[in-house]
C-alpha cells in the first residue's frame, strides 16, 4: 500500500470536489466459482483501492461529507476463518493504515444509509458491475437492479483524479510494465513451431507469477490474431504462422501493464508477413511520435488509420484517398478497434465508470463501426497513462459480409483482398505516460520491428 497520507489526501480532495452528501464505496466480496468456498481470485474494486487501499474482501466504506465522517464497515475474522485462512490485522488496524479511525460492523451500513436517505442526504455511488453490488443497493437502499442512478458528480471527480497519475503510481505502473515486457520477451525466446499456444501461455504467465504479480486480464496467445480478443489456446503453432500475444501483469497493489506482440513461428517473418507487419509498425510509430499534451487522442487515432489505409493502398488492397476512406469508416475492415485506452488500476482504466467520461470527457461517441470502439478520444494531459495498439486484421467473416454488399467498394479492392483473407492479424502494443512536453514509454522496451523480434528467435 502507499502511505496513509496518500489515501487521506486523496479522500480530502474527493470531498472537496464532490462538495456535499455522502459517498458510498461498495467494496468487492469473494465470489464462488463452482461452489461457494472455491472462489475466483479476489480482486478489490479499483476505486475502493484508490481511496482506501485495502485489498480485502467484505469491506464497504462511506465518506459522509455533510457530517465529516469516514467509516469502513466490515467484520473481524471469526476463529474458523483464522483456523483455515490464517490471521490478519484487525479491521481497526487495517483502517488505521489508510488513515481511518472509525470502523463499524458490516451490518451497520444499512442503518447508516437508511438514516441518511431519510434525512434527504444525497447518496453518491458509482455504476455497478457485479451482481453483488446490485444486491447490496437493493438491500440497503431498496434500489432495484437496473434502476441505479450513479452520481455523475462523483464519477467525474474520480475520473479526473485517477486519470492524473502521481509519481508513486507511475513507479508502480512501470513495475507492472517491466514484468509485462519480460512476459513477452520470454515468449519470443520460447516459441517454436509445433508447440501448442497453451505452452506459450504457460511461459508468459510463469513470468508474472515469478515476479509476485498476477495477470491484468486473461492472456491472449493465438495463431488466429484476426480475432481481436481470442482466448482459445489449443491450436498448434505451425511453421509460417504468427502468434499474436496480448498479455499483462498486475502488481500486488493492483496496477496494470498491457502489451501486445506478434511473433513469427519461424526464425524470420516471411516477406508477405513483413509487408503488413511493417505497416502496423509504421502506424504505431507515427502514433507515438504524435503524443503530447493538448493533442486529442482521437486525432492520433485518425492518423494511425490513415497510415494503415495509405499502406494498404500501396499494396493494392485499398484504393482512393486514404483520408476519405478513414472519414467514411472503410478502414474498419482492417482496423475495427481503437488505438488505445487509459491504463492504471484497471487495464482499461476506470471502464466501469463509463467510457464517455473516461475517454470522451462527456462528449458523445461515434456510433460508426470501428470508430465506436475507440475508448480514448479526449485531448491528452500530463499524467495520463495509456496504451498504443493499432492493429491490422484480415477477418474472413467481415470480408465476406462487407464483400457481399460491396460495402466501401470505392475504397476496398475486394479482388485483391481475397488473396489476403487468411493472413490473420498483427498487433503490437506499448504503454505511454504523457509528460509536460511529450510522452515516455513505460517499462522495458519489447522488440517491435521484425529485425528486433527476429534477433530473439
Ligand atoms: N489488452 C486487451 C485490450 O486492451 O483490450
Ligand atoms: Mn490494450
Amino acid at each position: 500500500m502507499f502511505s496513509r497520507e496518500t489515501y487521506i489526501s486523496r479522500r480530502n480532495e474527493l470531498k472537496k470536489r464532490v462538495g456535499s452528501g455522502l459517498i458510498l464505496f461498495i467494496g468487492n466480496d469473494e465470489t464462488g466459482c463452482n461452489y461457494e468456498d472455491n472462489t475466483y481470485d479476489f480482486r478489490q474494486d479499483s476505486s475502493f483501492l484508490y481511496y482506501f487501499g485495502l485489498p480485502y474482501a467484505g469491506l464497504n466504506a462511506i465518506i459522509d461529507i455533510d457530517n465529516d465522517r469516514e467509516i469502513i464497515f466490515g467484520d473481524e475474522l471469526t476463529i474458523d476463518a483464522i483456523v483455515w485462512m490464517g490471521n490478519q490485522p484487525t479491521l481497526h488496524e487495517k483502517a488505521g493504515m489508510v488513515g481511518i479511525d472509525t470502523t463499524l460492523p458490516a451490518a451497520d451500513i444499512k442503518g447508516y444509509l437508511e438514516k441518511a436517505a431519510k434525512s434527504g442526504q444525497k447518496i453518491h455511488y458509482t455504476p455497478t458491475y457485479r451482481a453483488e453490488h446490485k444486491l447490496k443497493l437493493l438491500d440497503w437502499l431498496n434500489i432495484k437492479p437496473g434502476a441505479e442512478t450513479p452520481s455523475v458528480d462523483l464519477i467525474r471527480a474520480i475520473v479526473d483524479m485517477r486519470s492524473h497519475k502521481t509519481e508513486e503510481e507511475i513507479a508502480e505502473i512501470e513495475r507492472a510494465c517491466n514484468v509485462t515486457a519480460d512476459m513477452h520477451i520470454a515468449a519470443m525466446k520460447a516459441l517454436r513451431p509445433g508447440m501448442h499456444e497453451y505452452e506459450i501461455v504457460a511461459v508468459i504467465e510463469s513470468v508474472a507469477a515469478a515476479n509476485g504479480c498476477r495477470l491484468s486480464f486473461p492472456t491472449i496467445a493465438t495463431t488466429h490474431g484476426q480475432t481481436l480478443h481470442n482466448h482459445a489456446h489449443h491450436h498448434i503453432v505451425k511453421p509460417g504462422d504468427m502468434l499474436l500475444i496480448d498479455a499483462g501483469a498486475e502488481t500486488p497493489m493492483g496496477y496494470a501493464g498491457d502489451m501486445s506482440s506478434t511473433i513469427c513461428a519461424d526464425k524470420t517473418y516471411t516477406s508477405r508477413q513483413k509487408l503488413i507487419y511493417d505497416l502496423q509498425v509504421a502506424s504505431h510509430l507515427a502514433s507515438v511520435a504524435a503524443l503530447k499534451p493538448g493533442v486529442p487522442f482521437k486525432d492520433i487515432y485518425e492518423l494511425s488509420c490513415t497510415v494503415v489505409c495509405q499502406g494498404l493502398k500501396d499494396l493494392g488492397i485499398m484504393k482512393g484517398d486514404p483520408a476519405e476512406a478513414v472519414a467514411v469508416g472503410a478502414h474498419a475492415m482492417f482496423y475495427p478497434c481503437g488505438l488505445g485506452h487509459m491504463m492504471g488500476l484497471d487495464v482499461h482504466d476506470m471502464e466501469n465508470l463509463g467510457e464517455v467520461w473516461v475517454g470522451y470527457n462527456g462528449e458523445p461517441k461515434s456510433t460508426q463501426f470501428g470508430r465506436k470502439s475507440l475508448r480514448l478520444a479526449r485531448p491528452l494531459e500530463p499524467g495520463f497513462v495509456h496504451t498504443i495498439e493499432p492493429g491490422i486484421y484480415f477477418i474472413p467473416e467481415l470480408i465476406d459480409y462487407w464483400g457481399s454488399e460491396k460495402r466501401f467498394a470505392d475504397f476496398i479492392n475486394y479482388a485483391e483482398l481475397e488473396k489476403w483473407r487468411d493472413f490473420t492479424g498483427v498487433r503490437n502494443e506499448e504503454d505511454y505516460l504523457i509528460t509536460a512536453d511529450g510522452a515516455r514509454r513505460l517499462g522495458k522496451k519489447i522488440p517491435l520491428t521484425t529485425e528486433e523480434v527476429e534477433a530473439l528467435r
